[in-house]
């Protein structure tokens, strides 16, 4: 069965769906994402990936394409014509198609919409997750204004790509201070050695991950302590356990750190049973 995607109205095969040269998005990265999870066929979250993607569109001045009723159907739409169980739905909202030059277009264009959906494999995911994984840290020389959502990930897929040519997969960016702020494409997160957990305060040196915000319910609910503080890499080193969030990945623990066993060198309780938990506490429409 071919893949489905959708471009700017319509459904289209994969082969056919492409999107103009002068779109700004190509161009200048001038665009903004969301990926969500599909589970059972149902939207993870949806609620709060379409506000932080307004969030997202209201920071860089982009009008909502279309309403957030009409972005779900068109969401459910991609799940149900590429049929899928378990996977992701990724959904870009563009400034849109104008000559090029680097202001805003004088005359207001139409933001362009594509999304695309695939299923992952659940049991692949289940038995990374039961090894943990190895991580690398790189230096974080991003813009200052990670907290939006663009598509401008270079700085991402480099830091990504050093990751997997170390034999890691993942890299955590570390800022001027030394203290981690998260991975490539993940909030970063440990466990002391007195059993609190710690993730970066939300500013504009993170995404406020999704995935994060609901482990942040889950930790709460359960009565387990929570910092929301920058912590270092040699904290992380030292800690009792580490792990990443994303919707893609759910709860992933971390077992190696630039080479270094962190705890006994095998996924943590404490991450284990939040990935287990999870589903308790994120909303599934
Ligand atoms: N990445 N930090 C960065 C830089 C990210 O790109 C992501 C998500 C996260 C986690 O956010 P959430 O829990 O809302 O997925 C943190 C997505 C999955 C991606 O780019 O594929």
């Amino acid at each position: 069965m071919s893949r489905i995607a959708y471009v700017n109205g319509r459904y289209v095969p994969m082969r056919d769906a492409k999107v103009h040269i002068e779109d700004r998005g190509f161009q200048f990265a001038d665009g903004v994402y969301e990926v969500c999870e599909v589970r059972g066929g149902r939207l993870i979250d949806e609620r709060r990936h379409i506000e932080r993607l307004q969030r997202s569109l209201k920071e860089i001045r982009i009008r909502m394409p279309m309403s957030v009723a009409a972005l779900g159907v068109v969401l459910r739409e991609m799940i149900a014509r590429n049929r899928i169980g378990y996977g992701i739905v990724y959904l870009q909202v563009n400034r849109g198609v104008a000559r090029r030059d680097h202001a805003f277009p004088s005359v207001p264009v139409t933001p362009s919409v594509i999304a695309t959906a695939r299923s992952l494999n659940l049991a692949r995911n289940e038995a990374s997750a039961g090894k943990g994984i190895a991580i690398i840290s790189v230096p974080d020389n991003r813009w200052g204004r990670v907290d939006i959502k663009t598509v401008g990930l270079l700085p991402n897929v480099l830091a990504r790509q050093a990751a997997i040519d170390q034999g890691a997969r993942e890299a955590w960016f570390v800022d001027e201070d030394g203290l981690i702020t998260e991975g490539a494409s993940t909030n970063a997160w440990i466990v002391t050695p007195s059993g609190a957990l710690v993730t970066r305060q939300a500013d504009q040196a993170i995404l406020r991950g999704i995935t994060r915000t609901v482990v942040l319910d889950a930790i709460k609910a359960q009565g387990l302590t929570v910092e929301e503080r920058a912590f270092s890499l040699d904290e992380a080193r030292g800690a009792r356990e580490a792990f990443v969030t994303s919707a893609s990945q759910i709860v992933l623990p971390v077992v190696r750190i630039d080479g270094h066993a962190i705890g006994d060198g095998k996924p943590g309780p404490v991450a284990m049973a939040l990935r287990r938990e999870f589903y308790r506490y994120a909303e599934v429409s």
